[in-house]
This record gives structure tokens, sequence and C-alpha cells, in this order.
């Protein structure tokens, strides 16, 4: 995914977009790119980071009070200065930055190629606006039916802003499965990926919907659908702070969002759970409650951190509410053919709701009948709108690539969830209800107390920060969680890492093991605890290097490991929720002592908004 944003009013648009592009370098940073209308357009862009591009435009011409910015993932095409957005089309009419992907791009491409034109990128975005500039030239049309027409004919997902040199002072939005905000200001309006280059300037937006399009001037803003049809902007107010966006005293986003935990979880029950802890009340559902009620069986879709949640709620849903379950990626189950029918309830997760995969899962489920309920971070986003049902996280913005916010609020939804389905389906005796409501209850207060042993975490990451390997091991509701343990370490650290149900070690990658070798098993006080005490002997015998999370006063383990970080005492449900933050913090500070960019690590983005 990249990040757009823009600005058409009557301040100097250049810092709006530079910290606009600052804000949104979560979404992508292999290059960044500006275009400021000034009479004629001045482009700037490169290979690398929002500071590498104020680098190159520092002693350039800077002025114009309308302009757009791209910071890039790359799709089509390597991250070089001539991939970089935006692109200009052939003959400098148009300047386009996009954020998606044109899948038929090689088509118009080679149609364009036979109409003269040529190209200086490898990009899918220059075909759009080669196709754009010839439609309105040949055909003698306004940019803004150029650009629908144009959008006609393109298969793939878009937010773009586009401008063109014969009509100064405008610039043309359009969206279709990539998101894009409009602020609405006093005689201005910016235009992001996310509200987040906005929020400082104004609190009224608009979320333009798929197949949108607007036409924006400082003083006048025309919104439209692509058959010309007009509408009416939908302006709402945002309840975003710059708080909210800000690092504050924290070195990293990801290391706030560790530390946000025991304010987001409650953020995530609040107002749903009754003040006597006697029920769960989940106002998103409530729609769909007689098909959540007796549904047959759950399939849970999801990608990366967010299956990781799913594989955690497999085990509570089936366990409290006594529903069978399947976890699938996103990926895969998309491209089967699926065996479901109206009694199934799809549950979709996604922090950002905008994972095409996921997002393409959901809509291969549309056509079969299932119920399809969204369990989402971001509110208004593509899965929020395209569910039938849905329960939204309210974890707060979640900058830091690396999720870690984001899933202890999933699993606190799946919970809630649980226990609504296992109460409601009479299949939970109300004292358990009871018991696991007053448990999740008390998860920010523990989490607050772990958070605490940072500092003894730290020193446990410094033995371990030059290590190649790692394993990590849990059994039941731990073992999803040593994923996620091994998922972050590897995203931020660069270490290669893999979790694994303990008991399966010895079925292959105890052979792994050797004195250089760190095992971190989760190892809390549970039903499996007396098994995890012999998969941590079977390590220790191997001569493995075991980094214990245990539960607090545990004495067994302690003499085994090389190293214990303990977590407070807890009922096994709500154990992941606990026992995944010491990993967090673990894979923080390992990645933070070899240098990594915590932040924003190769390769990655935030959401992969492409497939
Ligand atoms: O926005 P989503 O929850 O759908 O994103 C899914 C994954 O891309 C995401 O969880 C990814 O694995 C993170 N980098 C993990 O930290």
């Amino acid at each position: 995914m990249c990040g757009i944003v823009a600005y058409v009013g009557e301040r100097t648009a250049y810092p709006i977009l530079i910290k606009g592009l600052q804000r949104l370098e979560y979404r992508g940073y292999d290059s960044a790119g500006i275009a400021l209308l000034n009479g004629s357009t001045h482009v700037y862009k490169c290979k690398g980071k929002v500071r590498d591009l104020e680098e190159l435009s520092k002693d350039q011409d800077i002025s114009g009070s309308v302009g757009m910015g791209h910071t890039r993932w790359a799709t089509h095409g390597a991250p070089n200065d001539l991939n970089a957005h935006p692109h200009r089309s052939m003959n400098g009419k148009f300047f386009v930055v996009h954020n998606g992907i044109i899948e038929n791009y090689a088509h118009l491409r080679k149609e364009l190629n036979n109409r003269g034109y040529r190209f200086e990128s490898e990009t899918d975005t220059e075909v759009l606006a080669n196709l754009i500039e010839n439609i309105y030239l040949e055909q003698a049309v306004s940019a803004e039916l150029a650009v629908r027409l144009a959008l006609t004919r393109v298969v793939g997902a878009y937010g773009l802003v586009i401008s063109c040199e014969d009509e100064p002072g405008q610039l043309i939005a359009a969206r279709k499965g990539s998101p894009l905000v409009i602020g609405v200001g006093e005689n201005e309006y910016f235009l992001a990926s996310d509200a987040t280059p906005i929020v400082e300037y104004t609190d009224q937006v608009l979320y333009l919907k798929d197949e949108e399009v607007a036409v924006i001037r400082r003083d006048q803003l025309d919104l439209k659908n692509l058959h010309n049809d007009s509408k009416t902007p939908d302006i709402q107010k945002i309840n975003l702070s710059i708080d909210h966006i800000d690092k504050g005293d924290y070195a990293h986003f990801m290391l706030k969002e560790i530390h946000e935990q025991a304010v987001t979880i409650r953020d995530t029950f609040r107002g749903r759970i009754a003040m006597d802890e006697s029920k769960v009340f989940l106002g998103g559902v409530l729609d769909v409650m007689p098909q959540l009620i007796k549904a047959k069986r759950i399939i849970i879709v999801a990608c990366g951190t967010s299956w990781h949640a799913g594989l955690v709620g497999e085990y509570l849903l089936e366990q409290y509410a006594r529903i069978p379950v399947e976890v699938e990626y996103a990926s895969e189950f998309r491209y089967r053919d699926p065996i479901l029918d109206r009694d199934d309830l799809v549950i979709a997760i996604s922090q950002s709701g905008e994972t095409a995969d996921t997002l393409a899962a959901v809509r291969k489920v549309r056509e079969t009948g299932a119920t399809i309920l969204g369990i989402c971070n971001v509110a208004g986003s593509s899965l929020s709108r395209e569910t039938d049902a849905g329960v939204y996280t309210h974890a707060g913005i979640e900058i830091g690539v690396a999720s870690t916010k984001a899933f202890t609020s999933q699993i606190t939804v799946l919970t809630m969830l649980a226990l609504l389905l296992g109460s409601k389906r009479q299949v939970l005796s109300s004292d358990t209800y009871r018991e696991l409501i007053h448990e999740l209850i008390q998860v920010p207060d523990k989490i607050e107390e772990i958070l605490r042993s940072e500092k003894a975490i730290a020193e446990i990451a410094a033995v371990y920060q030059g290590a190649t390997n790692a394993l990590y091991m849990g059994r039941g509701l731990l073992f999803p969680v040593a994923l996620e343990g091994a998922l972050k370490l590897k995203e931020i650290s660069y270490i290669h890492a893999e979790g694994y149900p303990a008991a399966e070690m010895k079925h292959g990658p105890i052979a792994l093991i050797d004195e250089q070798m760190p095992v971190v098993a989760l190892a809390a006080n549970d039903q499996s605890y007396e098994k995890m005490v012999s998969n941590i002997q079977e390590v220790k015998a191997r001569k493995g290097k075991v980094v214990a999370v245990v539960s607090k006063g545990d004495k067994a383990i302690r003499k085994m490991a090389d190293h214990v970080i303990e977590i407070p005492d807890c009922h096994e449900a709500v154990s992941p929720l606990l026992a995944v933050i010491p990993l967090q913090i673990l894979s923080y500070h390992i990645a933070v002592m070899r240098g990594c960019d915590v932040d924003q690590p190769r390769n990655l983005a935030k959401s992969v908004t492409v497939e």
C-alpha cells in the first residue's frame, strides 16, 4: 500500500505535504515524491524516505498552494527514482499519485504503445496517467470526464489524486478499493489516504466511497460517481486527535503502542460489559444474533497477526461457545471453492479493514449466503462496510508496522464474543461466564504490571540480540502466541524465527536445537503446564537456551530455564493477552539493539492492499 496526501487552498502546500507524508510513511517507504502546482508543475521525487525527499527539494522552488504527495510501497517496478510518484503523462498534461493496483495495466500499456505513447517508468500508475491524457486529447473533453472515462476502463483498485495542467487550481480525486479521505477546511481541502495528515487542520472529513470522483477547488467540492450522478457529500466529524498520532516521549510508535495496551484493551471492552460484570453486550452483532446463535460452524479468515488472533479465537469459541471453528489464511481461502452455506458464520479479522486478501475472502463468502461478521479497528474501512455485522476493536490508530495493540484488542473482542455466544447458546455456566468476564476486566492492570518489567526484558534482549535463529513454543491457547512472538521477532529484527506447538518439536524442529538456539517457551500455569515442563527439559537436554514466560512465583521452570519472564497469574482463557506482551517487548528491544528501523521494517507496509 502507499500513502497519498494532497492540498488545495491558500496556504503553502509544501509543508503540509511533507508533514502528511511523514505521517503516512507507515504505509510505504520505498520512495517519496511531491508535485507542486504553481503556474507550471514542479515534481520532486526520489528513492528512499520522506527525509530524502526533503533533502532533494531543499533548494528548489517549493511555492504553490496546490499540490500532491506520495510515499510508495512498490508493486509494479523496483523502488527507484523513475518509479516514484507523482507520475506525469507523456505530454505533460496530467500528474497522478496512486495507491492501489491497476490489474489490466499491461493490456492498457500495449494499447497506448500502439497509439504512440512511451513510458518512463515500469508502473501501472504511469499507464493510467497516459490513458487519461489520451482520452482528454483525443476526445477533447474536460479533465474530470477524461478521468471518469479512463476509470471505467480500469480493472483493479485505486485511490487517486490527479491534476491537469490546463485546469489549474483544481485536483481530481477518485477511489475504488483504496481509501481516500477529504478534509474540509475554510477555503481549503486536504486529501489523504487516512485522516492522520488532516487532523491538525480540520475535524470535518468526507470518506470517498468506491467509484466516487471528487473535483476539488479551494472553494468548491463537486462529488459524483463514475456515471456522472451527483452525490451529496456526507461530511462527518472525526474523533482523532493529534496525540493519537504522535509518538510522544516514546522512541518508536511500536513501543508507544505496546505501552498503550492496558488502555486499549479497556477501550475494547468499555461499554460492552455490564457494570456488575454479569454479561457481555456487543451492539454490533445484535442484528445477526439469531444467525450467530444457530451457527453450525465458524470460519475465521485473516492474514498475519490477525490470523494469529483468529487462532486464539478458535480455541476460545470452541471451548466456551461449543461451535466448531476453522481458521483460514484469507489468501488461500479466496482461491478455493469453499463449502459454505447459510448456517455458517464467517468472521473476518483485520486491523486495517483494507487487507486485499481478507476483503477478497469476504466477497467470496458473500456469494454463499453465509453470515459475515467483521472484527476491525478502522472505522469506515472497506471491511466494516462489506460485512453483515461487526465489532470495532477501538484500539486507536496503530502506526507501527508490527501490530501489537490491534492483536490484543482483537483477542479481547473474540473473548467477549465466545462468552456471549456461550451464554446465549446456554453451553456456558453462569459461574464460568461471570468468572471469565471478571478475569478479562483484570487484564489491563496485569498488563501494566508486565510493562513495569520492561527493563529486565531488555536485559534478556541484550543477551540474544546476536541470534540468527529463534524458536517459540507454546501449547493450547499459547501456541498462537508462540506464532505471534516469532512473527514479531522476524519482521522487525530480521532474525529467522518460527513458532511451534511445543509437542511438535520432537517431530522435526528439535533437530535445530544446539547451544546457539534460543527457544522462547510459553509456560504459564495452565492445564498444559506439566507438559511444557517436559518440553523445556527436552530443549535443555540438547543444550538449547530457554527463555521461559511463566506465571508469577513459578519454581520448577525457573530451575531449568536460562531466563524467565514472569506474568501475573490468570485464568488460561486470558493468558494470550498477557503472554504476548513480553514477547512484543523482547522483539522490540532486540530490533533496536540490532539497529533496525522498528517502525518501518524493510520490505513491509502496514496494510497489504494488493495481492
Ligand atoms: O490490517 P490487517 O490486520 O488485515 O493486516 C494483516 C497483516 O498484514 C498484519 O497483521 C501483518 O502481519 C503485521 N505486519 C504483523 O505485525
